[in-house]
Parts: C-alpha cells; structure tokens; sequence
C-alpha cells in the first residue's frame, strides 16, 4: 500500500465522503473552501484514492460510482450529478443541492436536420431517454453508448443524442443543435439513509455548513 492510502476500517470519529474526480472537483473544492473545510488535497495530483484532510476522509470515485459507495455505506456522504440519481434510481437521502456543476440534459441532433417519427437516439442515460420519448408517445430505439455522445449523429449510429451540454461548445464544435430541454442537472448531496440516522450528530453539522456556504453562494 503506498504512503497515505489509508483503506483500512476508518476510525468512528471520521466522516468519509465520496467525491467524484473530474469538472466538478475544483468547484466543490472551493464550495467547500466557503464551507471552512479546507479540501486542497483532493486537487493534489496524484493516484491516491483515499484522501484525509479537515477530520474528514475522502474517496476519490469515477462519478458513476459514487451512489454506489454510499448506498452500501462505506462512505457515509457523496457528491453525485442529479443526471447519475435520476439514472439509476439509488435508495439515498439528497439533503442538499450544491449548486456546482449546473448542466442541462438535452435532446440534440444534426444542425438543421430533422429526425424521423421513430428516431435511433445514443445516450449514455437509456433510462431516462427510454422514458422521454415514451411519454412524449414516441417510438425510440436507445442506443448506449458511453461516452463521446456527440459521434453518433455525425457517423449515422443515430438520429439524435441525449447528452448534457454545459457551455454548448461541444454541440457547436460537432455541428449540432440542441432540440429539447429533458431536466436540469446540478451536484447533489447524497446521504446513506442508516448513517443519516446513526450518525446524525456528526453529519447535520457538515451540511449545515455546506447549506449556509451554498446559500452564500447563491445570493452573491
Ligand atoms: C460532457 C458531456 C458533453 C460535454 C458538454 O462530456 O457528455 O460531451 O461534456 O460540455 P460543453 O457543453 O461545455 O461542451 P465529458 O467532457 O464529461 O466527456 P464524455 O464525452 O466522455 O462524457
């Protein structure tokens, strides 16, 4: 094991969260910077994934993975977009919205095109497109894919995507338009509902801060 990747049982006293490494880790650094919880180290460039700084023990997740983490309680909170959440459907509390890492989930196609009644559509969210278009009473094949959504139309894979778009540069970059607006995404909070409970005196004060420090944020 190298220096500092402490993976053993972790003490009682010691809230472990589980961060999502990308985009959002500078955001949510800084949000919890607000917060007076000095996260620096999640910054640090290196391949540890346990993390400890400010009393707390942090797990670095791809962002798929951090519902899962704490579902299962091994990290008592996480942070995780509401676009995995809707996704994926965890049994979890979210007690609050960070107000980082504001996308939108969108439907979006070839600039000036148009798609036929029953459109192919590439996702990497086959949930949550399968049920968009069945409620709007379309017929739609879901292709998954993984990842690079914004391909697919530009090859003939499909018709349309279902992807998040935050500044819009890929979209425009790829010849692409934005059709539909599906939902807004942000990073939410998650919470394992036993550890919610049983933990209540370590935690509340944690989200409390992080509430004050969100709220903070959205009035400047
Ligand atoms: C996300 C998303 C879009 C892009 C949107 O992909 O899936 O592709 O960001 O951002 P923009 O509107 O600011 O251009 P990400 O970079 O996370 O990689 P991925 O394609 O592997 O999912």
């Amino acid at each position: 094991m190298s220096a500092g990747a402490d993976a053993g049982p972790k003490a009682k006293s010691t809230l472990t969260i589980a961060i999502p490494k990308g985009r959002v880790t500078r955001p949510l650094v800084e949000l919890f910077s607000r917060a007076g919880i000095d996260a620096g180290v999640l910054l640090a460039d290196d391949r540890r994934l346990v993390r400890e700084a400010a009393g707390l023990r942090f797990l670095l997740l791809k962002p798929d993975d951090v519902p899962t983490y704490v579902e299962y309680g091994v990290a008592d909170l996480g942070v995780s977009g509401r676009d995995v959440l809707l996704e994926r459907r965890y049994e979890l509390y979210q007690p609050l919205d960070l107000g980082v890492g504001r996308c939108r989930m969108v439907v979006a196609g070839r600039r000036g095109g148009s798609a036929p009644a029953a459109p192919r559509v590439a996702t990497k969210y086959p949930r949550i497109t399968a049920e968009h278009f069945a409620a709007r009473g379309v017929q739609a094949e879901v292709i998954y894919v993984q990842g690079s959504v914004e391909l697919a139309p530009l090859v003939g894979l499909s018709d349309l995507i279902v992807d998040l778009v935050e500044t819009g540069t890929t979209l425009t970059e790829n010849d692409l338009e934005e059709r539909e607006l599906i939902v807004n995404v942000s990073s939410v909070l998650v919470a394992n509902r036993a550890q919610y409970k049983l933990r209540h005196g370590d935690v509340q004060p944690l989200v409390e801060r992080l509430r004050r420090a969100v709220a903070a944020s959205n009035g400047r």
